[in-house]
């Protein structure tokens, strides 16, 4: 069993994911009110936690790289620190790259998502820093296991995944997400080639979305013209 995986995010009207390049407000709507949407939704979901890519974690992490020496030969296992019954701040980070210097991200217990083949000293120091971490395979990519795993060990029934838009991409592919969750601002950015909040990299042609259906569950005009959709994901057999 793995857990529901909402996909939450907010984007402009055409989809793209940095708040910082979409138009302005308009006169009389505040900015402060748009922004806050996002949180109070997803703390309406009480979610058991949120998951993150490897960039976006890293512009959230503060920690900085110890390259502990001698550090021994740890077990490729799940290593489960003292969640204290916080949520939990899942990060997709297969080759080892975050570092965080304390065992949370806002005050939610960081669980690292790990490919098997970081080093030795990476494990040390998230050790060191209290943090958990689990593995995705040899090279981080089994996503489905890992998510079987934060169930089994976490307890995670719901984790709400936010961003950015290559893992969100990536959790498509692997038929991960049962439902999105998407805050529509009103504003665009407009410039072709801007990342977009699902940003699937994968082959020539590949459709991360096939055999799949969104069917629209909640629609809602909140505060300053900001848009609430809800969308199921449906499977289907061909
Ligand atoms: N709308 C919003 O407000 C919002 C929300 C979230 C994020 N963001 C922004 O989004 C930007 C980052 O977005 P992003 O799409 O470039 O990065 P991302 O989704 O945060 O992270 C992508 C990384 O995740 C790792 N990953 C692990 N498994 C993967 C897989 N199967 N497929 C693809 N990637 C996998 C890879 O790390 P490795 O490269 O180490 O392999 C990859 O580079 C940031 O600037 C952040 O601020 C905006």
């Amino acid at each position: 069993m793995r857990p529901t995986i909402i996909c939450h995010m907010s984007t402009s009207i055409d989809g793209r994911l940095h708040p910082s390049r979409f138009t302005r407000a308009a006169p009389g709507i505040s900015w402060d009110v748009l922004r806050s949407h996002y949180e109070k939704v997803h703390d309406s979901f009480e979610a058991d936690g949120w998951i993150i890519g490897r960039r976006t974690a890293s512009e959230m992490a503060k920690g900085a790289e110890r390259n502990i020496a001698s550090a021994p030969k740890w077990p490729r296992e799940a290593h489960i620190g003292d969640v204290k019954a916080r949520k939990l701040a899942v990060t997709i980070d297969p080759s080892g790259q975050v570092h965080y210097g304390k065992d949370n991200i806002g005050g939610d217990h960081v669980v690292a998502v790990l490919g098997e083949q970081v080093s030795d000293a990476y494990l040390a120091e998230l050790r060191e820093d209290g943090v958990s971490y689990i593995f995705a395979g040899a090279k981080g990519g089994d996503l489905s296991g890992a998510m079987q795993q934060l169930a089994a060990h976490f307890g995670a029934q719901k984790l709400l995944l936010e961003g950015g838009g290559k893992i969100n991409g990536a959790f498509l592919k692997h038929r991960l997400i049962d439902e999105f969750s998407t805050l529509i601002y009103p504003g665009v950015d407009g410039v072709a080639g801007s990342d977009s909040i699902v940003d699937y990299t994968g082959p020539e042609g590949d459709r991360p979305g096939a055999g799949q259906t969104l069917r629209l569950i909640h629609c809602e005009a909140l505060e300053g013209g900001m848009v609430w959709l809800r969308h199921k994901v449906e499977r289907r057999a061909d």
